[in-house]
């Protein structure tokens, strides 16, 4: 196993029981929301959002898996499964896998999906709420509302079936995906107390790979299959939406996600050793086939 896919395991068990420990049991009332928090928590995703977050809070110089950084690292996996369970409800996109199983809404109720979408992300600013750090609540918010996440949700399904141009699937992309990223790899900086500086550059790297995140999902919408990936694929040309590849090509879309990663690789080479990891994870996001 080589020494990023060591520490990319390593950051899972770090993540997975600090989830564990804080997660409402299942036979805690009411049971049933419960049950599907932990069911869509638990269904094996990558983790690769806390992983950025320990590693950025790593390469500031915090400790490993401090505890900070463990509450803001569970958090985020907590509000980046939010957004995925709603993402495909029937009224957004409509999708029946994830994560290897029947998604939130076919193996509960549509009702119970909305409600434990919602749970998960009020219980996730409970969860950050406890580091006691106000920069990093804002950090999160703003990668979360309508300047973020949601935003580019509301442009994806607005732009469904109709002819946009690549600045609107741009700005899809960075708010819907990218935005959540950055603010990963910001949030590890904060809570290492990095200064302006060092965020800035920081936050080059996360936008950059973000969105290389994003492109390289469309591709994979296009090339793998259901087994591999664990969520539907073809959904994006089914549905008409705006992805990189619909409005270029593969090759190209192969071609960019590339150049974005050399961009952040640059921009995290004034770190020097202490890169090592984010360097890694940027070469393992371009080149993932899940
Ligand atoms: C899927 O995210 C949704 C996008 C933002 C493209 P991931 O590919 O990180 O999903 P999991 O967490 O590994 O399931
Ligand atoms: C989703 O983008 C981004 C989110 C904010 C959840 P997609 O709709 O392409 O993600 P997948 O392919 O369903 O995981
Ligand atoms: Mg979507
Ligand atoms: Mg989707
Ligand atoms: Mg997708």
């Amino acid at each position: 196993m080589s020494s990023l896919n060591e520490y990319l395991e390593k950051c899972r068990v770090t993540v997975d029981a600090t989830l564990d420990e804080l997660l409402p049991s299942a036979k805690e009332r009411p049971g049933s929301i419960h049950e599907l928090m932990r069911y869509s928590m638990f269904a094996g995703g990558k983790r690769i959002r806390p992983a950025l977050i320990l590693a950025a809070n790593e390469a500031c110089g915090g400790s490993y898996g401090n505890k900070n950084a463990c509450l803001a690292a569970a958090s985020v996996e907590m509000l980046h499964t939010f957004s995925l369970i709603h993402d495909d409800l029937p009224c957004m996109d409509d999708d029946d896998f994830r994560r290897g199983r029947p998604t939130a809404h076919k193996a509960f109720n549509e009702g119970l999906a909305v409600l434990g979408g919602d749970a998960l992300c009020i219980f996730a600013y409970e969860v950050l709420a406890r580091t006691g750090n106000i920069a990093v609540i804002t950090e999160m918010s703003k990668a979360l509302g309508t300047s973020g996440m949601i935003g580019g949700q509301v442009v994806d399904i607005e732009s469904e079936g109709k002819p946009v141009t690549l600045e609107t699937v741009k700005y899809i992309h960075d708010n819907k995906t990218a935005a959540l990223i950055r603010a990963s790899i910001v949030i590890g900086a904060q809570l290492a107390d990095a200064d302006a500086a060092t965020i800035a550059k920081l936050e080059e790297y996360g936008m950059a790979i973000g969105l290389a995140f994003q492109v390289i999902d469309d591709i994979l919408d296009i090339t793998s299959t259901t087994e591999v990936l664990g969520k539907d694929v073809g959904s994006d040309q089914e549905r008409g939406k705006a992805t990189w590849p619909a409005l270029t090509s593969l090759e190209e879309s192969k071609r960019y996600a590339h150049e974005l990663t050399a961009t952040a690789k640059s921009a995290v080479e004034f770190l020097g050793d202490k890169a090592v990891m984010l360097v890694g994870i940027a070469d393992y996001l371009e080149n993932r086939i899940v």
